[in-house]
């Protein structure tokens, strides 16, 4: 039998309880508009199941970084709106949360109604993790339910301190988030491809140096491919470049060679003058970049090889567009093995997960659906922190022993 590792809405009945569901409404907005409803979509089963089994839900969450206490332009007010519309049913709003007017507010709900209070980073203390405010908000219910995976980076009053006072368990997108992490790399299935991009290795270090001793596969592509391919001496003309981690870039090939995990550097790229649309493009060898032009999508080679590596792989672990994703015709390599790797999970051949913040981006341009992949995250750097083998505080908090 399967061992269980964290309460979730299965283990405590929620009826007539006051439940506090710590969420990530921390949604993209444009001149108060919501650019994106992933997070409000994905967090919305959590709700329904708890509205429907009667407890009285009470919803904390960030919205941004205010750095001075209450700021109208950060309020989670037109958000819970947008839960609304959502959700088809009403979601009350206070304008606090904390204190009497919510705990006035909280006693008035009847079994299975919704309440969103205001922006809990509007008190410094939630950042600081104060153990007052901790108290305070858990004063308001009976029970916590963390369903904000994208946040459990942060060790933050909501996303860690609450585990400390009330019965806690996981929401159902926390609990799908771990489940599908944990199947890529935890338990899965091997082997295992891992496809890694983007521009920077300077960022992803921890992530890379990770990957290498627990993939068997691991494929680099967009910038940071440029600089593994200084490191090995291929004249890479204009190409962005972080010359200064030319060393850790051998060293990560060095580490990879010594625990069996194959690196996957292009083998041709599409180069052009400029990163603009409409330039003149060509595809050439790797060995053959000319010295005034620079890389921007590795090359119709390179897509051929990642996709007859990926026959043998039943998992894929995906951070990082593989070209300049944003200018077409750029794009190609990330929307050609995106579509693939639809295709593939689709006819049950792949387990697939993607997360972090432009691979969600590359995947909705090359017009593959969400539900496509096995599992996209709605994380960007909670996704990235777990994939460095960090421990997410807001996870570790799960396991408190109550
Ligand atoms: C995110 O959008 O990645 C999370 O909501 C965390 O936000 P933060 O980086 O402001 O803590």
């Amino acid at each position: 039998m399967k061992k269980k590792r964290f309460q979730t809405l299965d283990d405590y009945d929620v009826f007539r309880k006051v439940v506090l569901v710590r969420a990530d409404l921390n949604v993209p907005m444009q001149n108060g508009v919501i650019t994106d409803m992933t997070r409000i979509e994905r967090f919305a089963p959590t709700l329904y199941e708890l509205s429907s089994k009667g407890a009285k839900v009470v919803i904390l969450s960030h919205f941004g970084r205010p750095k001075n206490g209450r700021d109208e332009s950060q309020s989670l007010g037109p958000v819970g709106n947008a839960l609304e519309g959502v959700l088809g049913q009403p979601v009350g709003f206070v304008v606090d949360c904390i204190g009497p007017t919510v705990l006035h507010a909280i006693s008035d709900m009847t079994p299975g109604q919704i309440l969103l209070l205001e922006n809990t980073r509007f008190y410094p203390e939630e950042e600081q993790n104060d153990p007052t405010f901790a108290a305070q908000l858990a004063a308001l219910g009976q029970l916590y339910v963390n369903d904000a995976f994208s946040a459990a980076h942060r060790a933050h009053a909501s996303t860690e301190g609450l585990a400390h006072h009330l019965p806690t368990m996981a929401g159902r997108l926390m609990q799908a988030e771990l489940e599908a992490l944990e199947k890529t790399l935890g338990e899965a299935q091997h082997p295992v491809m891992a496809i890694c991009g983007g521009s920077k290795i300077s960022t992803k270090l921890a992530l890379l140096n990770n990957l290498v001793s627990r993939v068997d596969i691991l494929v680099l592509g967009g910038g940071m491919a440029n600089t593994f391919l200084a490191a090995n001496g291929v004249n890479i003309g204009r190409s962005l470049c972080e010359h200064d981690m030319l060393g850790q870039a051998r060293e990560i090939q060095k580490r990879a060679k010594e625990v069996g995990c194959q690196i996957y550097l292009p083998g041709d790229a599409v180069v052009a003058e400029k990163l603009e649309a409409g330039q003149k493009v060509q595809t050439v060898p790797i060995n053959a970049i000319p010295a005034d032009q620079m890389v921007l999508d590795i090359g119709p080679g390179s897509i051929k090889a990642i996709m007859k590596a990926l026959d043998d792989c039943p998992t894929l672990l995906w951070n990082g567009p593989l070209g300049a994703f944003e200018v077409s015709p750029f794009d190609t390599a990330t929307t050609s093995i995106a579509k693939n790797v639809a295709e593939r999970t689709k006819t049950k051949k792949l387990l697939s997960v993607a997360g972090g913040g432009d691979t969600v981006a590359a995947l909705a341009k090359a017009g593959v659906a969400k539900n496509a992949l096995t599992y996209v995250s709605t994380a960007g750097g909670a996704f990235l922190e777990w994939l460095e083998g960090k421990e997410l505080p807001g996870v570790a908090a799960l396991f408190l022993n109550r």
